[in-house]
């Protein structure tokens, strides 16, 4: 059978992205007024979510996230509502307002505490995985303010891009692991195409109204999960967005590491022995 659209250059065709499946995030029991969670990525999904850990959307009051360390991987951040005030034992502090994003590289060790700043605040926070060579490198924040953060403006929509590229619209946030992270906002009926190696990881969430996505046009809602289908190879790719009566959601994108995960606590790194590790260097105050 004749191909039906020949190749006009030797470069791969464009992967036009399915949806994969459409996931419902969980509301934890036992949410009370002083925290709700609703786990948007759940831990443990290592090779499936892969560069991915978990996602969690919170609402807490002050002392629900008091000192606590992390290694080996970074936490994104994202406020939704209120205001979030976070301070680290390596001297970097900070409130973020909403739209705000924290870009915590963990990395060797870190201890920190996240407060609301005021009686509560409302935030999403992705855990990405940090390959072995990067477990141990010096930690580091990111502070993105939202009104610093270049956006990509498309008729009826907005995507400010706070990590990775969009429409040729480029954040400056320094990535051990390349990491698209776009905050969209699109109108009623708007749609846009954002373009993403074929082989990265590709999900986004959905944090008010509906949308369609991908080559089936596939609905989602809010407090949904849409993951995309990913292809090996090096061509690039692009997923359709359409809002239905509005959408706002967090796209992110990332490739897959592909090592062993030990995870316990708020250490992720590669082998059993590397967490005890990380427990030693934490109690004997090497963090
Ligand atoms: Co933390």
């Amino acid at each position: 059978m004749p191909d039906p659209q020949p190749r006009k250059s030797k470069q791969a065709p464009k992967v036009e992205r399915a949806v994969a499946r459409v996931v419902d995030a969980v509301t934890q029991p036992g949410g009370t007024e002083e925290h709700t969670v609703r786990l948007v990525l759940e831990a443990g999904h290592w090779e499936e979510y892969d560069p991915f850990l978990m996602l969690a959307e919170d609402w807490f009051v002050p002392g629900t996230f008091g000192d606590h360390p992390h290694r080996g991987i970074e936490t994104v951040t994202f406020v939704l509502e209120g205001e979030l005030q976070h301070a680290d034992n390596k001297g970097g502090k900070g409130v973020l307002g909403p739209g705000d994003a924290q870009w915590m590289t963990a990395g060797q060790g870190i201890i920190h505490r996240e407060e609301p700043h005021g009686p509560r605040v409302h935030t999403l926070q992705l855990w990405i995985n940090l390959p072995a060579t990067k477990k141990m490198t010096e930690p580091r924040y990111q502070d993105l303010r939202h009104a610093d953060m270049p956006v990509r403006e498309e008729p009826g929509a907005r995507l400010r891009v706070f990590s990775g590229v969009s429409g040729g619209v480029a954040a400056k946030t320094k990535n051990h692991v390349p990491i698209t992270m776009i905050d969209i906002r699109l109108e009623a009926g708007a749609s846009v195409v954002q373009d993403i190696p074929a082989r990265h990881q590709a999900f986004l969430y959905v944090i008010e109204g509906s949308g369609r996505f991908g080559r089936d046009a596939t609905p989602a809602r809010e407090a949904q999960v849409v993951w995309f289908s990913r292809v090996e190879t090096d061509a690039p790719s692009e997923i359709a967005l359409q809002a239905g009566e509005g959408l706002r959601a967090v796209f992110w994108a990332g490739p897959p590491i592909r090592e062993p995960v030990a995870a316990r606590g708020p250490f992720v790194m590669n082998t059993d022995a590397e967490i005890r590790q990380a427990f030693t260097d934490y109690r004997e105050g090497r963090f």
